[in-house]
């Protein structure tokens, strides 16, 4: 059995990944920004035989991942699986951009990332499994004007689990990424070509296969990978007289 903590547990995608990591035996850290309102997950727990627990966590609030991370010291977490964004913001035109929702999404979908990475390291280090893995977007750098929050910040987030990669494989840890296809679920008005359980039944499939090897890696739900598109792969960027180093 492992132990799995799972971000925005209480709906959605996060919720399919709860039941499904519940139907694989797992035992579930589910966080959601309000417990007491989390009724699905509350029925759930009720019927988990006390595999799932319910934590409070706003992942714009940073004191507050480093509070859940400190009260679990000593728990080794097997995945760590960041799941919880701000997926919803409404289209604006050109000249019309919302700096301040701006500034929230980095917030939640790429800089809480990295924080639960350096929070909750140690907890995973002390692990059978040592997995981080964080659900990204193929979304964030499709060619298109609009949603610049939501794909900015994702298309950040997939350089911030490429450089926890880097930090963390020599400990042995695991970070890699996904797209969970396109998943009827609030954030897409529900529509979308899978449900959110169809969709964690694939990407489970792809955690359960992860070995080092894999780390630094976007995949799609089938477990084929996509490139990260910040990631600078020239040998000798122009106008360097060395091959760079860490570029
Ligand atoms: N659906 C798709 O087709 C699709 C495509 C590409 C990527 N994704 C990614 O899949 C993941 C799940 O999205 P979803 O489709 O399930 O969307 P969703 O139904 O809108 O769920 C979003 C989840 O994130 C939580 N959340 C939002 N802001 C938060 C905050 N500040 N702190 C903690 N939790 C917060 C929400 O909690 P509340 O209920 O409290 O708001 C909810 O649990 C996201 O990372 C999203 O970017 C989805």
């Amino acid at each position: 059995m492992s132990t799995v903590l799972i971000t925005g547990a209480n709906r959605g995608l996060g919720l399919g990944l709860t039941r499904k990591a519940l139907a694989l035996g797992h035992r579930v850290l589910a966080t959601a920004r309000d417990p007491d309102k989390a009724s699905d997950l509350q029925a759930l727990a009720g019927s988990s035989a006390g595999k799932l627990s319910l934590h409070r966590l706003d992942l714009g609030d940073f004191a507050a991942i480093d509070g859940i991370a400190a009260s679990l010291a000593g728990t080794p977490i097997d995945v760590l699986l960041s799941n919880g964004a701000v997926t919803w913001a409404r289209a604006n035109p050109f000249g019309e951009t919302d700096y301040e929702s701006w500034a929230e999404h980095f917030r939640v979908n790429s800089m809480a990332p990295m924080r639960l990475a350096e929070r909750f390291a140690d907890h995973v280090a002390a692990s059978q499994r040592k997995t981080m893995f964080f659900i990204a977007s193929r979304v964030g750098p499709t060619p298109a004007f609009g949603h610049i929050e939501s794909r900015s910040s994702k298309s950040a987030q997939t350089q911030v689990v490429y450089q926890c990669a880097l930090a963390l494989r020599p400990r042995g840890i695991i970070c890699a990424c996904a797209h969970p296809g396109w998943v009827a679920t609030r954030a897409t008005g529900n529509t979308g070509a899978l449900t959110a359980d169809e969709s964690a039944g694939l990407l489970w499939g792809v955690i359960d296969r992860l070995t080092l090897a894999d780390t630094g890696k976007f995949f799609e739900p089938d477990g084929s990978t996509l490139p990260i598109v910040t990631q600078q792969t020239a040998a000798k960027p122009y106008g360097m007289t060395q091959p760079a180093s860490g570029s």
